[in-house]
């Protein structure tokens, strides 16, 4: 690392509340540097004498290699390793079922680029009836090693602006688009050190798993037109899985960090670097009429959140017609956070489920035993000093009990009374709770007192966290 200490800018608009924010040391500042500092090992090398599988590579953008991609992950199966090398290309033009593998590694060095061809691939790509999500190829089976320095690229402009102004959750939408990386009935799937950039949709989708580590991993979705966000990139999403670990991932991409979504058990995350995201997210859970689902037992630590939506995050369905199940045993701990929204949220009322209709159709999810330690740094002053959210169903049967936050120190740029955000201190934050059931180890307040309306009303904008040059 060439320096110690890094500094986020806070220039003008913040006024004089703070003129930098200094990270904890050795917080990588760009991909370089988080690259520097968890290089992947990789997993061969002396005494690996698994037999090599080479194919070959596309001879320009539009030269499909699916066929060839298949017969070489036929032939590495049962004890060999595909041998992706740097700056080859490896084009991708039709869906691949890769459900069958069984010992296998993937030396992924170069680039797995799918093609952009969108209306070939919504006619032909796979499907999932979890919200209504469609893939470009399905990996599965046991021992799978994804490990290298390559690049595996979705090619997400062209879909995120044929998206541009939809909404995924909205029931009528019928524009899909493919998730970058799925895996089903997978034992002991692991990638190491691989780029996934540019998801036309979420990043990773795993289903029905156990045993699933992601490490060293860089995932990216970057958008060169501003009216056209990568919309629903999410890093990581599951159902169904047990026994997942994150760790060292750095994440630039336009949603949820980490979500996984319903029965997740035993999941640990370690060091994550999430930048314009909508958080750590468990859930959204409870979506699907008469389904119970649950998440339990989960750490996520040692998190550095920036200019994105919220921090820590829990979200269930409301509704008429949603679900049932709980929320158990999650601990989110040691996260450093700048210009999120909420630093810790718990909304009951997914998805956009007005005031009225939450009451009348509460959410069925017990939420228990929900930890929030060791957590720093400001908002974004978008809920004013309102610094933390937590509501829980007016379900008379859903419990909501031992959510506690310990050592909780975020600020929030909106100064005290002049509103115009030149107080030089941070006033006094606002945490509202309704719901829970005994003490969150913090004042709170109900959303319906005074209190809480005037913290909600004493918004104000910081520009983003910027890196402060030269790196
Ligand atoms: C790309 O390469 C393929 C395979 O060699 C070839 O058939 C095709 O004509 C090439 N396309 C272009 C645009 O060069
Ligand atoms: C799941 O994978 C195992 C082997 O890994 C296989 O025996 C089984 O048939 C698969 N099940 C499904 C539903 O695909
Ligand atoms: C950018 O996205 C918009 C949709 O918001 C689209 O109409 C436009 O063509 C895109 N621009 C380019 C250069 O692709
Ligand atoms: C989650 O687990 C419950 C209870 O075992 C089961 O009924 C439900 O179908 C599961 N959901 C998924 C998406 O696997
Ligand atoms: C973080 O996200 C912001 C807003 O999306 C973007 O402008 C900035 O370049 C990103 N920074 C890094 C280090 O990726
Ligand atoms: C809570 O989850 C953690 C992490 O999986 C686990 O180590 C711990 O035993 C769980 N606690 C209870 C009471 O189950
Ligand atoms: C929610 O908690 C109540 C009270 O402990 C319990 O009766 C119910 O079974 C729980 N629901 C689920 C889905 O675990
Ligand atoms: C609290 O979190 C920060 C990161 O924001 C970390 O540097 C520090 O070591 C943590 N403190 C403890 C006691 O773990
Ligand atoms: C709340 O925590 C206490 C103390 O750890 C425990 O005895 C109790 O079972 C917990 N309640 C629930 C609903 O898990
Ligand atoms: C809380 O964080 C602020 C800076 O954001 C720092 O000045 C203050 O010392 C911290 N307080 C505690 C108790 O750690
Ligand atoms: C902000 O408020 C302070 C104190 O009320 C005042 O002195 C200052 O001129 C105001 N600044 C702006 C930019 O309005």
């Amino acid at each position: 690392m060439r320096s110690s200490s890094f500094l986020f800018l806070l220039p003008a608009l913040a006024g004089t509340f703070a003129s930098h924010i200094e990270l904890p040391a050795g917080v990588p500042r760009s991909i370089n540097e988080f690259r520097e500092k968890h290089p992947h090992k990789g997993s061969t090398g002396c005494g690996d004498d698994r037999r090599i599988v080479k194919i070959r590579s596309s001879r320009n953008d539009t030269d499909d290699v699916a066929d060839d991609f298949l017969a070489g992950l036929k032939k590495a199966n049962n004890g060999g390793t595909l041998y992706l090398p740097e700056d080859e290309l490896f084009v991708i033009g039709k869906p691949l079922d890769l459900t069958f593998l069984n010992d296998i590694h993937v030396h992924w060095d170069g680039e797995v680029r799918f093609t952009n061809d969108t209306p070939y691939w919504q006619a032909n790509a796979f499907h999932h009836p979890f919200q209504n999500s469609i893939m470009f190829w399905k990996w599965g089976g046991s021992d799978i090693q994804i490990h290298g320095s390559g690049v595996l690229n979705g090619n997400g402009q062209r879909w995120w602006n044929e998206f541009a102004g939809l909404e995924i959750l909205d029931p009528d939408n019928e524009y899909l688009r493919p998730i970058l990386f799925y895996a089903e009935n997978a034992t002991n799937l692991a990638m190491e050190g691989i780029h996934e950039k540019d998801s036309p949709c979420w990043t990773n989708f795993v289903v029905t798993s156990r045993g699933v580590s992601f490490r060293d991993v860089a995932c990216t979705a970057e958008s060169n037109n501003a009216t056209a966000l990568p919309k629903n990139t999410d890093f990581f999403d599951s159902l169904n899985v047990e026994d997942v670990t994150v760790e060292r991932v750095w994440v630039n991409i336009g949603d949820d960090c980490f979500s996984p979504k319903s029965n997740a058990t035993n999941i640990h995350v370690d060091t994550m670097y999430c930048n314009g995201t909508h958080g750590q997210s468990m859930g959204s859970v409870g979506q699907y009429a008469g389904e119970m689902s649950f998440i339990q037992d989960v750490v996520i630590e040692n998190v550095w959140l920036l200019n994105g939506q919220h921090g820590a995050r829990l979200k269930t369905w409301a509704g008429p017609d949603v679900g049932y199940g709980f929320i158990d045993n999650i601990t989110f701990r040691n996260f450093w956070q700048a210009n999120n929204e909420y630093a810790a949220f718990l909304d009951s009322c997914y998805f956009n489920i007005d005031t009225e209709t939450c009451e009348k159709y509460p959410s069925q999810m017990n939420i228990t035993n929900i930890l929030f330690e060791n957590f720093s740094g400001y908002t974004s002053g978008k809920y004013g000093t309102a610094v933390a959210s937590l509501t829980c169903s007016t379900n008379p049967d859903a419990v909501c009990e031992n959510i506690t936050f310990k050592n909780f120190n975020i600020t929030s740029p909106c100064g005290g009374t002049s509103g115009n955000g030149t107080t030089t201190t941070a006033t006094q934050t606002v945490i509202i709770c309704d719901g829970i059931k005994g003490d969150i180890g913090l004042p709170c307040v109900s959303a319906d007192t005074a209190e809480a309306k005037a913290a909600l009303a004493n918004t104000c904008k910081v520009p983003l966290a910027t890196i402060n040059p030269p790196f």
